[in-house]
């Protein structure tokens, strides 16, 4: 080439001026999106515009392949398709963190010449989409041989690293998006909770304070006659009783309590905790004869206090739920659900009707009666309640006669 035409170069300024206006609002409309298809979008119709190319395509790394996700372009490239890394000039820029400029790609020994040949493209420049372990490409072509310059390619270039930012923002708003759709659930299940909580304190508590004032009454008449002997037997009920509501109102207190701890997680052993809590019962109850099995260790990142919590309740129910049963046998363990680990504790006593399974989390509700078995029936909504504050599921499953599981993520 000889000296430049002056006319020539003015034009060749007044095109670039034009793509960095190009570039400016491409990078304000990034600002603004919140999908992954409206970047493709902008960025596929953007690149062409400002390389006054023939076509674009948008690339993605998806693992070891690289996937050719959007194309604006004269006629049709590789849209949809995937090539391994190694294979394609994209995977090259990616690989290289650095924009690839072919003039003729059929004397390039990068490029596969055969998946070009159906194409119109003759030259080509290739970005990576953030410099630092890129994420991706975008790919300018012209369908004659062509020599991009520096500015073009660095525009180009300016436009994939906005595209980084834009890609990195989408994925943060997404989390944020997921993190309030499970701070609502959260927040909806602490609220049916308080809901059943409300009504079982009015209806639960009425019954031994019926017991109270009703039996208060009776002693207060027999004292009056002074029958002494029948005045402390009736004493006796309103003291029982009292005892009951103080120990539901310690319960119910410790359950609201628990909805405003803050879950520390650090790695403990379930399997330790399971056999201690085990040793103890055996100690407190040494006539029973209970099979136990348990792992040597099941590990497990969680709050250790409010699980120790978790597994006195889940291990007191099997203990207690099978004193009636010949060869009572608590097993702990995992299993594997939906490719989430599960813990679980599994009893052979006395089980329950499966249909009553969701009810047994609510404050209060139990399956059995205080003479089959005592309790106040808070165990297991606390249970749930702090499954719930690790973000964890808990379910059961039982048969009348035959025992229960109680599984757990957490
Ligand atoms: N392992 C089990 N086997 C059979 N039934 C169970 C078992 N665990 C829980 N249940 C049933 O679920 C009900 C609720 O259990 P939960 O632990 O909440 O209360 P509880 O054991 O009755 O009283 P507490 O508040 O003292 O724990 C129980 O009353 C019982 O009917
Ligand atoms: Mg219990």
């Amino acid at each position: 080439m000889g000296a430049k035409d002056p006319q020539a170069e003015v034009e060749e300024l007044k095109r670039l001026q034009r793509a960095q206006a190009r570039l400016v609002t491409a990078v304000q409309e990034l600002s603004l999106v919140r999908t992954l298809p409206s970047v493709q979008e902008i960025v596929r119709r953007t690149a062409r515009a400002i390389a006054g190319a023939d076509g674009a395509t948008f690339v993605l790394r998806d693992g070891d392949k690289c996937h050719y996700a959007d194309e604006d372009a004269i006629s049709p490239l590789w849209k949809g398709q995937r090539f391994p890394m190694s294979a394609c000039i994209s995977g090259w820029a990616m690989l290289n963190s650095q924009a690839a400029v072919i003039p003729d790609i059929y004397q390039d020994p990068r490029i596969p010449a055969e998946a070009y040949r159906p194409t119109f493209v003759k030259s080509l420049v290739m970005v990576p989409i953030r410099l630092k372990s890129p994420i991706g490409a975008i790919g300018v072509y012209w369908a004659r041989e062509r020599q991009a310059t520096e500015a073009e390619v660095e525009l180009i270039q300016a436009l994939a690293n906005t595209t980084s930012v834009a890609m990195e923002n989408i994925e943060v708003y997404s989390d944020l998006e997921r993190r309030v759709e499970l701070r609502t659930q959260q927040l909806e299940a602490l609220n049916k909770e308080l809901e059943s909580f409300s009504y079982s304190v009015s209806h639960d508590l009425r019954a031994p304070l019926r017991a109270i004032t009703g039996f208060g009454e009776l002693l207060g008449r027999e004292l009056q006659e002074r029958n002494t002997e029948k005045g402390t037997r009736f004493l006796g009920t309103i003291q029982d009783n009292a005892k009951k509501m103080g120990q539901l109102i310690e319960d119910l207190l410790r359950l609201s309590r628990l909805a405003r701890q803050e879950v520390r997680r650090t790695e403990i052993d379930l399997a330790n905790l399971a056999r201690e809590i085990a040793a103890r019962y055996r100690t407190e109850d040494p006539k029973r004869n209970v099979e136990l099995v348990i792992p040597e260790h099941l590990m497990v990142r969680c709050d250790a206090g409010l699980m120790a919590v978790v597994m006195e309740n889940l291990m007191s129910n099997a203990w207690k739920y099978t004193s009636k049963t010949d060869g009572a046998r608590i097993e702990v363990g995992t299993q594997e659900k939906e490719g989430v680990t599960a813990f679980f504790v599994k009893d052979n006593g006395a089980g329950f009707e499966m249909r009553y399974a969701e009810k047994l989390f609510s404050p209060f509700q139990r399956m059995h009666t205080e003479q089959e078995f005592p309790g106040t029936g808070v165990g297991l909504a606390t249970v749930q309640r702090i499954i719930h504050r690790h973000g964890g599921r808990i379910w059961a499953d039982a048969e009348v006669g035959r025992g229960a599981t109680f599984s757990f993520t957490c």
